[in-house]
């Protein structure tokens, strides 16, 4: 059997602290059964390297690893992502599709960010785990797949279970073996080591100088928090490698780097706060430009079927949740009538030429969305960047309190971390 020190080597793990080794001993010790593993941690404490190491140290090792992603696929595309789908089974299924299941046969799959699948693909999940079978999204054949399932997870899946979020049986066939990670906060030891690590590594690569920090900054970097973990503190060597001119460190610069470092004193607390205030001002403007511009989207949409179809009954029907979404979801029945009143006061005879004409007509009034929307495109884009950037800054780098932050669901915020490569 390999050892710890060999393992961490093979996997580029730094540190040497006990509930560190514990874990991947444990992964060492469990990788040659068929055992199913969840790992656990705070954001950033390395779950990653775990499945890996499980599958390599495998029977499985020659056969496929797929790393699965689960927060980060829409939900009405996961089940065919997962378990594949027969053609024909919904809109856009032009081909049979074999899902990872069936290509991982005989290999392992990665459940990344297990906590966030839908209820739906965990009732699949939980027939897989039971007795190996799936079945593809439209068909009725049961299929056959062996496949070893590690899991991970930065939410507290018991305050999950009990928001009826995730299943209990599925959480316990999940974590036959628990394979918990320390927060870095708890790897006092393991803190100026990896950050030594990462500092060298980007020297190399910016082809500078290591930075090294002074004894009073290594103090401030033993107490800080490190709410993203390591990957946090990457980060922080990483920018520090390439901002800072002169190499040595010292806490007052280090602590620039560090949001709310010391934030348990008062003074500190108040101060940040009256910046954040003036500056969460101007980011609600930007969220109400944001939603107006939506508003103003939908409305585009409405007014162009009316115009094409003149029936404002038929545009109702076929756009009820649109009309909800612009006029709101509270008494429904109302606003839904209010809105087609207003509609009405806005429709346009059923003569196409009016959209066509280009002068002074009724079509001309409608001109004005596309315009705006033109010349505002680019710069809300990138306000919209700035507020996604900053609210991931506030929340070190937790998708989840940031997602909360700008009032949209996490999924949405990841899919605008891959659009922005952020
Ligand atoms: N012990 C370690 N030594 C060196 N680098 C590490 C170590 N642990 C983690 N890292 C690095 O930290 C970063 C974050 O690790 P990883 O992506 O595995 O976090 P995670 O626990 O999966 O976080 P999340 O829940 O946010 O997905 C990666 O770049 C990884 O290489
Ligand atoms: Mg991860």
């Amino acid at each position: 059997m390999e050892s710890i020190q060999a393992i961490k080597q093979r996997f580029g793990i730094i540190g040497n602290d006990p509930k560190l080794n514990r874990a991947i001993e444990k992964a060492i010790q469990v990788a040659p059964t068929d055992i199913s593993v969840l790992v656990t941690g705070e954001s950033g404490v390395g779950k990653e390297s775990i499945p890996k190491i499980i599958h390599q140290l495998s029977h499985r090792k020659h056969g496929k690893y797929i790393a699965v992603n689960c927060g980060a696929i829409p939900e009405g595309t996961i089940d065919s992502e997962l378990f594949g789908h027969e053609k024909g089974a919904f809109t856009g299924a032009t081909q049979t599709r074999s899902g990872y299941f069936e290509v991982a046969d005989g290999g392992t799959i990665f459940l990344d960010e297990v906590g966030e699948l839908p209820l739906t693909t965990q009732v699949r999940l939980l027939r897989v785990l039971e007795n190996g079978e799936f079945i593809k999204v439209g068909s009725s054949k049961v299929q056959k797949t062996n496949v070893r399932i590690v899991a991970a997870t930065n939410v507290n899946m018991f305050e999950a279970i009990k928001k009826e979020k995730f299943r209990e049986d599925l959480y316990y066939r999940l974590s036959t073996i628990e394979i918990p990670l320390p927060p870095l906060r708890e790897r006092k030891d393991d803190i100026h080591l990896l950050f030594r690590k990462f500092a060298s590594d980007f020297a190399l690569k910016y082809k500078m100088p290591t930075v090294k920090l002074t004894d009073d900054a290594i103090s401030i970097l033993l107490k800080y928090r490190w709410n993203g973990n390591i990957r946090q503190l990457r980060n922080v060597a990483e920018q520090l490698s390439v901002l800072e001119q002169d190499r040595t460190i010292n806490a007052v610069t280090l602590q620039n780097y560090l949001p709310n470092a010391g934030s348990n004193l008062p003074a500190v607390i108040s101060t940040s706060k009256a910046e954040s205030d003036f500056s969460s001002e101007r980011e609600i403007l930007y969220k109400v430009l944001f939603d107006m511009k939506s508003d103003l989207n939908d409305l585009k949409k409405l007014t162009m079927e009316l115009m094409k179809k003149g029936s404002s009954s038929e545009v109702q029907k076929e756009h009820e949740h649109l009309i909800q979404k612009i006029y709101g979801d509270d008494d429904k029945s109302e606003d839904i009538d209010s809105a087609v009143e207003d509609l009405e006061v806005l429709s346009i005879p059923e003569h196409s030429e009016v959209i066509e004409s280009d002068s002074n007509t009724v079509g001309d009034k409608y001109h004005f969305a596309e315009e705006i929307e033109e010349e505002e495109t680019l710069s809300l884009q990138d306000k919209e960047l700035e507020l996604i950037k900053k609210s991931l800054e506030r929340h070190n780098g937790k998708r989840k309190l940031a997602a909360a932050e700008l009032g949209i669901s996490e999924r949405t915020l990841y899919r605008k971390i891959k659009q922005y490569d952020l």
